[in-house]
């Protein structure tokens, strides 16, 4: 079967579905760590969706999965009408070309033994730019092509993994933490660059960063996630105005001025517990200020786009839930 074309008669129609989705870690001796505990998440063709939350809480293993490089343990996800099945690196689905991913560690991604320039032509679409093209896209010389990985900073290797994501010019683009590696100053520019490299093709792309004052500035959509959860989603300029999840409100607001540099605090108060034993009910509830009693024993639904007992207004709880909303949107 051929890829769909690119011009699309239902221009909403997502590009990316992800559907309930779990994923367990395991290893010989340890308890499974189910890493993604049933995410549900959409990207549109020329969206740009920010994934954000703390260290730990399995942004990657969920961007590893849809690009087909850890197996589901369930649910499903459907890239182009089509599902992605993981069929291993070197036996890619050739249809899953079309998702390409920008890994956290750009280093590990990239062949320390070959040119640049030549792992970038590996991936060109017949009539695409040139390595050099690309390079000189992501901001560096073109003459660079001919040097090795290990010649690179860690931000300028970003740089390239970026290119070679892009030489294949995706439906989807993953970034891992695209722009850690590169300096404050170049990373709302180069992050500015995916977005426009990416929407400007009709392509989507999901963009995972700590970084809350870049996803803001370049996600149509956030998407807010805890210990394997998508707590709370929505469009970017309504989460800002108005986060509903105790979760994102305390995120944004470590967030120390509201157009500064915003970063996720090292630590919220209270530890992130550990995936591979959960606390009960809502997964935040041992962190959450607002914390009732149901809050422990019954897992909250995601009900317009939060994941929350105090806004779950036909709960059983609702004379208390309709107070503590009031109190939590103070
Ligand atoms: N290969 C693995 N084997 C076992 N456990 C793993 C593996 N990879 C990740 N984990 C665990 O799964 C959970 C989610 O990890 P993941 O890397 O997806 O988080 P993350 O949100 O990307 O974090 P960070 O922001 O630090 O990159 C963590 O508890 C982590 O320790
Ligand atoms: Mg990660």
């Amino acid at each position: 079967m051929t890829p769909p074309a690119t011009v699309r008669t239902e221009p909403d129609m997502p590009l990316l579905t992800v559907d309930d989705l779990v994923v367990d870690h395991r290893s010989p001796d340890r308890p499974p760590v189910r890493a993604v505990a049933g995410v549900d998440l959409t990207v549109a063709p020329g969206e740009v969706v920010g994934l954000v939350g703390e260290s730990g809480c399995g942004k990657s293993t969920l961007a590893r999965a849809i690009c087909g490089i850890v197996r589901p343990s369930g649910g499903s996800i459907g890239f182009e009408g089509r599902p992605v099945t993981p069929l291993g690196l070197r036996r890619r689905d050739p249809a899953l070309t079309r998702i390409q991913m920008v890994f956290q560690d750009p280093f590990a991604s990239l062949n320390p033994r070959r040119r640049i320039g030549r792992q970038i032509a590996d991936g060109l679409a017949e009539g695409g730019p040139t390595p050099g093209e690309l390079l000189e896209r992501v901001g560096l010389p073109p003459a660079m092509a001919d040097r090795y990985p290990h010649e690179f900073s860690g931000g300028q290797r970003q740089r390239i993994a970026i290119a070679r994501a892009l030489a294949a010019r995706p439906a989807l683009l993953i970034g891992d933490e695209p722009i850690s590696a590169l300096d404050a100053s170049a990373q709302a520019q180069v992050a500015g660059l995916m977005r426009t490299l990416t929407v400007e093709s009709g392509a989507g792309l999901l963009f995972i960063s700590h970084d809350l004052s870049v996803v803001r500035m370049i996600a149509d959509r956030i998407a807010v996630m805890y210990l394997g959860k998508i707590v709370e989603t929505g469009r970017t300029d309504e989460i800002w105005a108005d986060p509903k999840h105790p979760y994102t409100r305390a995120l944004l607001g470590a967030v120390p001025v509201p157009d500064g540099a915003g970063t996720l605090p090292a630590e919220l108060p209270g530890d992130v517990p550990d995936p591979a034993a959960p606390p009960s009910g809502c997964r935040f509830h041992p962190r959450c200020p607002h914390a009732m009693d149901i809050c422990s024993t019954r897992e909250p639904a995601q009900i317009g786009g939060v994941a929350c007992w105090l806004y779950d207004t036909a709960a059983d709880t609702a004379d208390t839930a309709g107070t503590a909303a009031d109190t939590v949107a103070e």
